[in-house]
This record gives C-alpha cells, sequence and structure tokens, in this order.
C-alpha cells in the first residue's frame, strides 16, 4: 500500500487521463533553439522528467506571436514551420507515458518587441513592462481580434505536434491576458474595462471561444490564473472562484490556480521560503468549490506529504510542482518505490532564477544535471576505477555520488568528525539547505563508496594508496583582512565561530569555549547537527549583545540573520559596494527582506579603521569617521581558492587523473561544488 494514494492515482483533465496526479508546472529554461524551438537539450530535459514518473508536463511560456517574444529566443508555437520541433518534443515525453501541454501566451505589454523588433508592445493601456519599463501601447479591438487569430492557429498546431492538452495563461497580471486581467494595469474604459469583474474577464472568454472555434474538443485546455493577486489594487480574492463556471462555460477542462503578480524579481509568483507553503490553496480551493472540472492547485507545495494531504482533504485534484522537479526529475518514481526519503529537495536558494538573468539558461543548485541531462548523463563507467575523493563537503559528495553510481571503486576521505563540509554550516544559516545534507550523506551510505572520517591526508598517503584518479574537493579558506584591534577577546572570525559553534576550542580560548568544546567534543560530535547548533544557539550564545559583523558576503549575511534571530543587535558593515555579489538579484533582495524584518543595519563602502574593546571606528560612506558601540565583533572574511593539496597531488602523481572540485578551485557556493563533483565523476 503506497504512502501518497491519492497523488498516485489516475486523474482525468477533460478526455485526457493522466497517470497520476503530478503535473510539471510551466517553467521558462531558455534551453530552446536560437529561434525558439524545442532542441535536443529541450527535448533531454522533458524526457528525464516524463521517465521520472510526472503525470502531465506543461511547456513553459510558449509564444504565439514572434514579433512579440516574452524572451530572447523563448519557445513559440508561432509558425507552421516550429511544428516538427515540437512533434519530436511531445514524442520524446510520451515514449516514457507522460502527457504534455505547452502553456500559450501572447507577451503582450512585456514583450520584446520593442528591444527586438523595434515595434510596440501592446497592453490593455499605456503601462509600463514589468521587465523593461517601457510602455506598451493601448491595443485596439482590431489588434486584439488579431491575436485570437494567433491564438487560434497556436491550438491548431499544438494539435498537430501531437500536444495532449493546452495551457492558456492569464496569470500573474502580466502578458496579454494576465494584464487584462489585473486592474492596476488594465485602465480601459471599453468592453474590456479593467474596473469591472465582467470587463477584466471578457479577453479571456473572447480567447477560449476563439480557441474552440479552431480546435473544437480536440484538447483539453487548463487555464492558469492568479486566483489571488496579493497586491494593492489588484484583483479580489473572491474574483477567481466568482467568474469560474462562466469559464467552465466557455471551455475550460481544468483551473491551475497560481497567485501574485509579477515583477522584476518574480516575487510574488515564484515565492521563497519566507512567504510559506502552499501559497495558493485557499484560491484553488475556492474555485474547485464552485465547479465540477478539476483544480490544479501550485506554489511551494515542495513536500509530497503535504500535497497527498491537500488531495486527500478534496482541496485540489492535481498538485503542480516546479522547483521540486528541477531538483529531482525522478521524484514520482521515487515515490511510487516508496524511496520518498531519497528525493533530492529544492532548497529554495533562487539560484534557478538568477540563473536565466546570469546565465541566459536555468540550472539548479543540488541538481547539476537540469539542462545538462545528456552532457551529464554519468552511464557505468566501461572500466572500473579505483578512485580517491579528498574532502566531504558538497563537491566531494557529489563527485563521490556519481562516481559510485558509474561503479568505480571509491574511497571519500574527510579530515572532519561528520560529512557536509560549508555545507553544515550553511544549514545552520539557511535551513533550507539541511535536506540537502541529509539527502547527500544517505546517498553515500546507500552506495558502495568507503568513508574514512577524521583523517586529513597527504599527497604522499595519496601516492602510497596507487589510484586510478583522484578528485580533490577540499574547500577555499577564509582570508582575514588585517584590522588593528582583531586580536581582543570579544572578537571572532567566521571561521572561529562557526567551529566554536561546532564545539572546537583551542588552549587560549575563553574558559567558557574550552567547556562547551568539551561537552561537543569526541563522539559527541556526531550528535552537533544544524539543527540541534540552531536550537542550543536560541538560549545560549556567549556573544553579547550588540554585534558588528566586519563584511558583507552571503555568508556574513546569513549569520547576521542567525545571530538577529538569536536576539542581538546586528550591524553589517561591508567595504565593497554591495553585499552579497555572490548571488543573484531574487536571492539577494529576500536576504535584504529578511534582514529588514530582523532590524540588522547594512552599510556598504563602510571602511573599518580599528576594532577598540566597546567600538568598531569605521568611515560610512560620504561621512566622516565614527565609533559604532559594541559588545562583540565578527571578522567574516572572504573565501579564497586554496589549491594546495591538488597542486601537490598533481605533480607527486603527474600520470595520474586529477581533479579540483568546489570551493578549492574559487567560491561557488552549492551549485558550483554539484556542478564540479558531478562533472569529474562523470569524466573518470
Ligand atoms: C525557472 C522558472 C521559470 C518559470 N517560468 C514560468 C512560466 O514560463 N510560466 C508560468 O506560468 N510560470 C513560470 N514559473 C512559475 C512556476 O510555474 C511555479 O508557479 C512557481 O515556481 C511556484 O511553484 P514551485 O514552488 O513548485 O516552484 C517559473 C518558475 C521557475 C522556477
Ligand atoms: S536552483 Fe535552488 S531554488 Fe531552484 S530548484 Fe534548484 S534548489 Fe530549488
Amino acid at each position: 500500500m503506497t504512502r501518497f494514494p491519492h497523488l498516485l492515482a489516475p486523474g482525468r483533465i477533460g478526455a485526457m487521463t493522466v497517470r497520476n496526479r503530478l503535473v510539471m508546472s510551466p517553467m521558462e529554461t531558455m534551453y530552446g533553439t536560437p529561434d525558439g524551438l524545442p532542441s535536443a537539450r529541450t527535448r533531454a530535459y522533458f524526457a528525464a522528467r516524463a521517465k521520472g514518473g510526472v503525470g502531465l508536463i506543461t511547456l513553459g511560456a510558449t509564444g504565439i506571436d514572434n514579433q512579440h517574444p516574452e524572451t530572447p529566443g523563448g519557445l513559440h508555437l508561432a509558425t507552421d514551420t516550429a511544428i516538427d520541433a515540437h512533434r519530436a518534443l511531445v514524442d520524446a515525453v510520451h515514449e516514457h507515458g507522460a502527457k504534455i501541454a505547452p502553456q500559450i501566451v501572447h507577451a503582450g505589454p512585456d514583450g520584446l518587441g520593442p528591444e527586438i523588433f523595434g515595434v510596440p508592445s501592446l497592453g490593455p493601456s499605456v503601462i509600463p513592462s514589468y521587465l523593461t519599463g517601457r510602455p506598451s501601447a493601448e491595443i485596439s479591438k482590431q489588434q486584439l481580434s488579431a491575436v485570437f487569430d494567433l491564438f487560434k492557429a497556436a491550438a491548431r498546431r499544438a494539435v498537430e505536434a501531437g500536444y495532449d492538452g493546452l495551457e492558456l495563461h492569464a496569470a500573474h497580471g502580466y502578458m496579454l491576458l494576465g494584464s487584462f486581467l489585473a486592474p492596476q494595469r488594465n485602465r480601459r474604459s471599453d468592453d474590456y474595462r479593467g474596473d469591472s469583474a465582467r470587463g477584466r474577464v471578457r479577453v479571456v472568454l473572447e480567447a477560449l471561444a476563439a480557441i474552440r472555434s479552431e480546435i473544437g474538443t480536440a484538447l483539453p485546455i487548463t487555464l492558469r490564473i492568479s486566483g489571488y493577486e496579493r497586491v494593492a489594487g489588484g484583483r479580489p480574492i473572491h474574483e477567481t472562484a466568482r467568474m469560474a463556471p462562466e469559464l467552465v462555460t466557455a471551455g475550460v477542462d481544468a483551473f491551475h490556480v497560481s497567485g501574485g503578480v509579477i515583477d522584476r524579481l518574480v516575487t510574488g509568483m515564484v515565492n521563497g521560503a519566507d512567504d510559506g507553503d502552499e501559497i495558493n490553496i485557499g484560491a484553488a480551493t475556492a474555485v474547485k468549490e464552485v465547479v465540477d472540472v478539476p483544480v490544479i492547485a501550485v506554489g511551494r507545495i515542495h513536500d509530497p506529504v503535504r500535497a497527498e494531504r491537500l488531495l486527500a482533504d478534496g482541496r485540489a485534484d492535481f498538485i503542480a510542482m516546479g522547483r521540486p522537479l528541477l531538483a529531482d526529475p525522478d521524484l514520482a518514481h521515487k515515490l511510487q518505490s516508496g524511496q520518498s526519503r531519497r528525493i533530492r529537495t529544492c532548497i529554495s536558494c533562487e539560484n534557478c532564477i538568477d540563473a536565466m538573468e546570469q546565465r541566459f539558461s536555468v540550472d539548479c543548485a543540488v541538481n547539476p544535471r537540469t539542462g545538462k541531462e545528456r552532457e551529464l548523463a554519468a552511464p557505468r563507467a566501461a572500466r572500473v576505477k579505483r578512485v580517491i575523493v579528498v574532502g566531504g563537503g558538497p563537491a566531494g559528495l557529489e563527485a563521490a555520488r556519481v562516481a559510485a553510481e558509474r561503479g568505480h571503486r571509491v574511497t571519500l576521505v574527510e579530515r572532519g568528525r561528520q560529512l557536509g563540509g560549508a555545507l553544515r554550516w550553511a544549514c545552520v544559516l539557511h535551513p533550507e539547505n539541511q535536506p540537502f545534507l541529509r539527502y547527500l550523506r544517505d546517498e553515500i551510505r546507500l552506495s558502495t563508496a568507503k568513508v574514512i572520517l577524521g583523517h586529513t591526508i597527504s599527497a604522499k598517503d595519496i601516492t602510497t594508496m596507487r589510484p586510478d584518479a583522484v578528485v580533490v574537493a577540499t574547500g577555499g579558506h577564509v582570508a582575514l583582512p588585517t584590522i588593528p584591534g582583531a586580536q581582543l577577546p570579544h572578537v571572532f572570525t567566521g571561521p572561529r565561530l562557526r567551529e566554536l559553534l561546532a564545539g572546537h576550542a583551542q588552549g587560549d580560548d575563553p574558559a567558557w569555549q574550552r567547556l562547551a568544546a568539551q561537552l561537543l567534543a569526541g563522539w559527541r560530535q556526531r550528535l552537533v547537527g544544524p539543527a540541534a547548533v540552531r536550537l542550543a544557539a536560541r538560549t545560549w550564545l556567549p556573544i553579547g549583545r550588540r554585534v558588528a559583523i566586519i563584511g558583507g558576503d552571503l555568508v556574513a549575511l546569513e549569520l547576521a540573520e542567525f545571530l538577529a534571530g538569536c536576539g542581538r543587535l546586528v550591524s553589517v558593515l561591508e567595504a565593497g559596494r554591495d553585499i552579497a555579489p555572490e548571488v543573484g538579484n531574487k536571492r539577494r533582495t529576500e536576504h535584504m527582506d529578511r534582514l529588514d524584518r530582523l532590524g540588522v543595519g547594512v552599510h556598504v563602502r563602510a571602511a573599518v579603521e580599528r576594532i577598540t574593546p566597546h567600538a568598531v571606528a569605521f568611515t560610512p560612506a560620504g561621512g566622516t569617521p565614527r565609533e559604532l558601540p559594541v559588545d562583540a565583533v565578527v571578522v567574516a572574511g572572504t573565501a579564497e581558492p586554496d589549491t594546495s593539496l591538488f597542486d601537490a597531488v598533481v605533480a607527486a602523481m603527474p600520470d595520474t587523473e586529477v581533479h579540483a572540485a568546489g570551493d578549492c578551485t574559487g567560491l561557488g557556493l552549492i551549485r558550483k561544488a554539484t556542478e564540479d563533483g558531478a562533472r569529474a565523476a562523470c569524466s573518470l
């Protein structure tokens, strides 16, 4: 008897049967060809999810009008020449038993027509694009009628390509349909007027009528809509349910209830951890209460247990997951085979979103294979090699995991008494990381890899072991600025604080630190998990009340949040021009929000001159020298590469395959660590 009877039960949307209730949420990936067609990469990415057991896949935003793309090279169904490439994608997904539907959109006011083709973008009114700020032109009724023709043509092509369904995108107050629905963007006063629910929804009803007139009932249509927009002046909470029966009459076969409105950082559409879970379930339930067609719920329903309960409670009929399927394409199969504990959980790091802006292509921090399904396929090795992996942080663990999966004989050597490296500390500061640490440790335990803990290995030792290949993943080192007064007893370095919280103390540390270290030493070390550290720190944290943190990288910020969460009054003094330069805008902004909520003062371009027993002397940006009163100071330091062991191994074993992975070649957070680890293991 499965633990997920509702989630794994077959379902139906219109005439489409789906093998289970798990839907892959539409996600733009930018994996297509430069001219917006599904590529071999797109096929491999979706085939992996289909193979992993998901019931229904929704393709990310797929344009219907090439003059108004949402992203450069974004997927489209705007020309007949696109059909073959879409059919190849459909076939790749069908091969593994999943169903697939494209999410068709007209980018409307948020299209890149002005930037790419020099044509004005088209909105319900003259409103700025959320992306570029450039204002749209108000679309005329004649132009709108031409857009309905484009919807018809795209729907016909979807049928010809063999898709199983169609998703009409009207959510998030953006693109053409969504912005007509959003009162804060729709300022019209005609039949489509923005100040009445009836006027707002008219465009969606007409688009549905147009599509139905073209394809009849050939495909079921899901309507993606923001149940509640959660923004001042947005659609009221009751509006979607109020309109739902009429939308069913117009041809909607299922509602896909998302929420929020778009902004530059997709804050309300792709919610961060602090927003909590099951974001849109209230609105989804309200819709379900008034219609007989299925309702798909989405939005931070990342835990399958939670998904199962929502279905069992009758609050939705299908559960859509987005990021969880970037993190683990095999999620459904793991549920089916009783291996739910082996699911690699999304850690809410926002890397996938930031990746689009930084690298123009989605990637996932915990799953380096996302979007690199062929490159990092990890087939069984033709020749079994003896592999030594040095370092049990995320890079070493991923390297060992993948190398063992490929059949190599792996020995993993870690100098600490626990596996996890820098990820352990990252779990203390960002608890969402914890399932990933557990996953890596569990996978290593279940693999054939041999683990040696508490052993510092040298190049000479490695030479003696005569491996066929070595992966060095020993991490970076933290460089500390020279600041007069840094040796005072109330000053901690970032690494020192980390060691302390993990239960290590040196002979010259104060008595309380040595006592704590004794209490936590030896076999008790194994009990000191990140959760225990967090819990203990709430009641026992021997660090003064007013704390200055010198440095403002990601770790420093997370430390500031941690200390402020423990009741400390924290100020951050960063010398550079920005905080957390190593992460993207979405993640950085989430930290700013959290620092704000926790009452942390943040300064950039702050020149620290010295630390005195009761203050930090510094000069703020554009100001004059000042003293910040403090009881404790943390000098966070900066992570720097450290290839000393790698260099020594290469020198000692010139004929052996040696790879470096993770922070030892430069700071790159979990994403670089896992990718380096997987790449090294795949190349063995
Ligand atoms: C990388 C990425 C791209 C996305 N692209 C789209 C899109 O093209 N269309 C859309 O309606 N939603 C898009 N979304 C939103 C997701 O479909 C989903 O609603 C959101 O991520 C919340 O679900 P989750 O918490 O399960 O990730 C995207 C989300 C991510 C992470
Ligand atoms: S990149 Fe981060 S937020 Fe995105 S799916 Fe992967 S783990 Fe989740």
